[in-house]
């Protein structure tokens, strides 16, 4: 059986990873891989994860089954941080491991309830959505959403394209943060995608991987809640794996909105298919989550520390905008202050991102996406002075 498998083409970011490791150039600097990095490159554990795990060590007296759903003190929590308080009576919800799992529930509960549906993608988007669609063999379409020359959204574009799609599909959003550009809708944008998303009687489903990381914990949860405000039906699709540092517990939640009245089949619908799936979702990850939004100080803890994270990319950011005015004696590449996450699309060519790996050991995806988070006060000028010797 298994000799009839073809071998699978390689992930893009894995490969970079692998070349990354084996460059023996000890001044290589990686800013392909999407995690979190302080300045000295470790992606720490977070100190109140780190007190949430003591006390869970020292209490926890069984490990036996949680809710099919998850728990429901997590899921509660976890609503109430993203929808700021509301829409609780209408929210069903099921823990998943990470973001990435609880976008491919979404993607089965899509397929489950309206197997023609066409899933609407931003032009570019994270390479992972477009390959679990594909993988489940359901229809998906692009928007654009990213002007290159600019480094901002298209924002003609995107209005143009989601003018076509029809009654019943769905559109996801990156909620914050976009992945891969680093480029954001204002608010006024959002209003303006939400009316015409509304008027075209589509669901939309909001990818919320980064709350927390671009312009605040309540800021970024802005677009989604404005959604959740607008329309009856909502998939939300987040991850704790960035904003609590949790990367490898595998801790996230789809929410499903729906009427009152209809969560409770929704609810068993999204409790179906982590039986199908997985069965009980991971419950570590979300129990330390727990008990961090439930304790004051913990919580408190929590988000001064990320607070923190959040003003050392954008003070890298900033700096790294200005040794690129300095370095290329232009504005081109002012949009890297305005982008917001961990991520920015430059705009450089694969020849230029090439001859960056190879002459100056300086990784980044195929694409030119820099994670930001890999520089440091002493690596900024060098990629600035690398970049505008390239270009
Ligand atoms: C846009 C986006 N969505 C979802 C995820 C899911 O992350 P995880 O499955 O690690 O929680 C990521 C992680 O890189 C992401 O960038």
């Amino acid at each position: 059986m298994l000799e009839t498998l073809n071998a699978q083409p390689q992930d893009k970011i894995l490969q970079l990873i692998a070349m990354y490791r084996d460059d023996p150039r000890s001044t290589k600097i990686d800013l392909g891989v999407g995690v979190y990095k302080d300045a000295t490159g470790l992606t720490p554990v977070m100190r109140a994860v780190k007190a949430a795990e003591k006390t869970l060590w020292e209490t926890e007296k069984t490990k036996t089954y949680t809710g099919l759903a998850g728990e429901p003190a997590y899921n509660a929590a976890m609503v109430a941080m993203i929808l700021g308080g509301a829409h609780g009576d209408r929210a069903a919800s099921v823990a998943t491991p990470g973001g990435t799992g609880a976008i491919r529930q979404a993607l089965e509960l899509i397929k489950l309830s309206n197997p023609g549906a066409t899933v609407w993608l931003s032009n570019p988007t994270w390479p992972n959505h477009p390959s679990i669609i594909k993988y489940l063999g359901m229809k998906m379409a692009e928007y654009r959403y990213f002007d290159a020359a600019s480094g901002e959204v298209d924002f003609a574009g995107m209005l143009a394209d989601l003018d076509r799609v029809a009654p019943g599909d769905v559109v996801l959003l990156h909620g914050c943060c976009h992945n891969p550009t680093g480029a954001n809708l204002t608010m006024d944008q959002w209003g303006q995608v939400v009316g015409l998303l509304l008027q075209k009687r589509v669901i939309p489903f909001v990818d919320l991987a980064y709350q927390g990381f671009g312009d605040g914990l309540e800021e970024d949860a802005a677009a989604t809640r404005l959604i959740a405000d607008t329309f009856p039906e909502v998939l939300i699709a987040a991850s704790c794996s960035k904003n609590f540092g949790i990367y490898r517990e595998r801790t996230g939640i789809l929410i499903a909105l729906t009427s009152a009245d209809r969560k409770a089949v929704v609810q068993g619908n999204l409790n179906f298919l982590n039986r199908q799936n997985y069965s009980f979702p991971p419950d570590h990850g979300a129990r330390l989550v727990t008990m961090i939004l439930e304790d004051a100080a913990l919580r408190a803890d929590w988000q001064a520390e990320l607070e923190e994270v959040r003003q050392n990319m954008l003070t890298l950011r900033q700096t790294l905008s200005d040794e690129l005015r300095k370095a290329t004696n232009s504005d081109r590449f002012d949009f890297v202050a305005r982008h917001r996450g961990m991520f920015s699309r430059l705009g450089l060519t694969e020849a230029q991102v090439n001859v960056l790996r190879e002459k100056h050991g300086i990784y980044m995806v195929g694409d030119s996406r820099i994670n930001i988070a890999g520089l440091n006060a002493r690596t900024v000028p060098i990629l600035a002075a690398a970049i505008a010797s390239v270009i």
